[in-house]
């Protein structure tokens, strides 16, 4: 099918660049070999692939978007590391093998993700051939504020300050968009900034509005897959939410109430990309991928 040929395609794309970037040694091996352990695992790459569908949608070069496409796989491996510590989720189980933590040890997973996310600015801030300064200095803003303390960490502090309570509605849209959909809405903003012609006005508002809808079906999908899925296939432990008492979509509304939340965000994105015409039907199928997905 047309998605999973264009999926795969930007999938191999940004595991080969960043196989290319990530090559070099330093003078401990084991935090290079960590660090490659936690970047090349089977994720599934969707904010990369968000990244690339964004730049072609928006008439870009594929080039342009490769350092990017790199530096925010680079800071999500980073903040799953980090988000399996015993010190947040505890879970032993990614991508289908060993936490980082558990393959090595606590502080070189500690490491190991201080290192990712240093990486990706150091890509996003590198020479480019066709990128300006001030590209390259919007995209570190972008991705230094939506995984900040105004974005993924803030949403990551608010989910395990809320272990045990009951949320409202409102309190658990607010921090499903900062741990989750805020690094979405980055790939976003950052595919925009690698193409170099005006994006209109209503293109953006129509970008913003498919981001904010997917950010958080993706997590609502991911909170259901915890209830309804199995480890195997997921790769990581079924029943971690419900076993650390999170607040989770299903928690709150019951599963026929998160499935019901899931298929409007799923509307809602569809709706959001109209003024798009046929260059986004990408971006349509891979709101389609987001919330049929089974890991
Ligand atoms: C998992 O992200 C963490 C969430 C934000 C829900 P992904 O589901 O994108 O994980 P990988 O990268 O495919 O493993
Ligand atoms: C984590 O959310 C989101 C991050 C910022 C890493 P979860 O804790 O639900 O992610 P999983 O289920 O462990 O992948
Ligand atoms: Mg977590
Ligand atoms: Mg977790
Ligand atoms: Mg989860």
């Amino acid at each position: 099918m047309a998605l999973h040929s264009q999926l795969n395609q930007y999938q191999q794309r940004v595991e080969d660049k960043l196989a290319q970037r990530l090559s070099h040694n330093s003078i401990q091996a084991s935090l290079q070999e960590a660090m490659r352990y936690s970047v090349f695992n089977g994720g599934k790459r969707v904010r990369p692939v968000l990244v690339y569908m964004v730049n072609q949608a928006l008439g870009g070069q594929l080039e342009d978007a490769d350092c990017v496409a790199c530096a925010i796989e680079a800071l999500h491996s980073y903040s799953l590391v980090h988000d399996d510590l015993p010190a947040m989720d505890d879970d032993d189980l990614r991508r289908g093998k060993p936490t980082c933590h558990i393959a090595f040890d606590h502080a070189t997973a500690i490491l190991a993700g201080d290192a990712l996310q240093c990486i990706a600015f150091e890509w996003l801030s590198q020479t480019h051939p066709t990128l300006s300064t001030q590209q390259q200095l919007s995209a570190i803003k972008v991705l230094a504020h939506c995984a900040g303390d105004s974005g993924m960490v803030a949403g990551q502090a608010f989910d395990l300050a809320n272990v045990g309570n009951t949320l409202t509605l409102d309190q658990l849209q607010q921090m499903h968009a900062h741990k989750t959909g805020a690094l979405i809405n980055a790939a976003i903003e950052l595919g925009s900034l690698t193409v170099t012609k005006v994006v209109p006005q209503d293109t953006r508002d129509a970008l913003i509005a498919y981001g904010d809808a997917i950010g958080l079906a993706f997590q609502v999908q991911d909170d259901i897959l915890d209830v309804l899925g199995d480890t195997e296939t997921l790769g990581k432990p079924q029943g971690s939410d419900i076993d650390a008492n999170k607040p989770t979509y299903p928690s709150l509304l019951g599963i026929d109430g998160a499935q019901q939340k899931l298929a409007q965000l799923h509307q809602q994105a569809i709706s959001a990309l109209e003024p798009l015409g046929e260059s986004a039907q990408p971006l349509r199928d891979l709101a389609d991928f987001i919330v049929e997905r089974r890991n």
